[in-house]
């Protein structure tokens, strides 16, 4: 087993933003926007003087999603969707200096995607670079703390929201409840999620919050494995999967299968309201795993002494529930939200648990089995 070294403090202040590369970016961008009542906030494109890409932020609470398409064939954002399909490509990290992110990065062994760089407008200065991690996935570093413009120097406004508050301005949208990300998780090959475990607490300082054994995130016929690695304080947790070995195909090798190799798989979003988000999306067309009924009894016994849990509204929208020693979550996760089954989604409410809703292991699992039978991939 890989060590778990410590590499020391990393000033990492937030997720800054994930861009997702696709084939269109302006459906994809509207999608979030009426499906998941996203504000369009900023557009850089041929009307901003950019050439060879589109790209659309749309923002909700603290999240900023960017959505960026091809508009030329060498453009590498069409490489990229042709492999992966559409898929999250950085997930961008806010840091006080960037320059000093990258030099320490490097230095403690992370591959180096882009230089420090600055770029200005009349908004101000923004100092980004960029490392890679698993696959062709990265992680920007952004230094804004001398910029106010909507975005990114080069990206213009386009909604009633530029900031990541989500206050209201002219245009702005109801957004469905979600406020932040919780966390992002990335699949890596077998044998591959110690590798990458290590090289988050060796570059960045993170340590490992909780590790899922195969005996423990099973059914009967598949099974993998997972460590969160986290920043110590929550606000950037990053789980990585790999699959373990089980009777018929895992849904980790499925997504490795369909992705062309490691990447981002799901993103958890925070909601105060979980009841009110999914019954929300749901109305937008937003289209979430189904449990069987028989999951709630169990539920109904083990938070029988909860009586603000109404475990019959949960049902009611398919929700699922667990308990630790801390407290409660719910969540809840979407089917795939792009053709190949590879990117989801998991709308979560916490409520003193750090967990990851280890209880549910077994029925989610269960239920992306039914998925996988459907698509001829168990
Ligand atoms: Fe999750």
């Amino acid at each position: 087993m890989a060590p778990e070294t410590n590499g020391g403090a990393f000033p990492i202040q937030a997720i800054d933003h994930i861009e997702f590369w696709v084939g269109n970016a302006r459906q994809s961008a509207y999608y979030f926007t009426n499906a998941w009542g996203f504000c369009p906030s900023a557009y850089a494109g041929l009307e901003t003087g950019v050439r060879d890409h589109a790209s659309h932020l749309v923002v909700q609470g603290d999240i900023r999603f960017v959505f960026s398409g091809a508009l030329q064939p060498d453009s590498p954002i069409a490489g990229h969707v042709a492999r992966h399909g559409d898929g999250v490509k950085d997930v961008a990290f806010r840091v006080p200096d960037a320059e000093e992110a990258y030099r320490l990065a490097v230095e403690r062994g992370a591959r180096g995607i882009k230089e420090p760089t600055v770029s200005e407008d009349e908004h101000g200065k923004v100092v980004r670079a960029a490392i890679g991690t698993y696959g062709e996935t990265i992680h920007s570093f952004i230094q804004r703390s001398e910029y106010s413009g909507p975005f990114l120097p080069g990206f213009r406004a386009t909604g009633g929201v530029a900031g990541p508050d989500g206050a209201g301005g002219p245009g702005a949208r109801s957004g469905v409840g979600i406020k932040a990300v919780d966390h992002v998780v990335g699949n890596v090959e077998l044998g591959k999620m110690n590798t990458w475990a290590a090289y988050y607490a060796d570059i960045m300082g993170f340590t490992n919050l909780v590790h899922f054994r195969d005996d423990q995130i099973s059914t009967d016929y598949t099974a993998l494995m997972s460590k969160v690695m986290w920043d110590g304080v929550g606000r950037v947790k990053l789980p990585i999967n790999e699959p373990a070995p089980g009777k018929k195909k895992s849904q980790i090798d499925e997504y490795l299968d369909f992705y062309r190799g490691p990447g981002v798989q799901h993103m958890a979003l925070l909601s105060d309201d979980i009841l009110s988000t999914v019954q929300r999306l749901r109305g937008g067309g937003v289209e979430f795993l189904p449990v069987p009924d028989a999951y709630y009894e169990e539920v109904r016994e083990r938070f029988s002494d909860l009586r603000d849990v109404d475990v019959a509204a949960l049902q009611s929208q398919r929700i699922l529930a667990d308990r630790d020693e801390e407290g409660y979550l719910l969540q809840i996760f979407t089917k795939p939200v792009v053709d190949r089954p590879t990117i989801f989604f998991e709308i979560i409410e916490r409520h003193g648990s750090r967990g990851f809703g280890l209880g549910n292991f077994k029925a989610l699992f269960e239920a992306i089995e039914r998925e996988q039978a459907l698509r001829g991939t168990l």
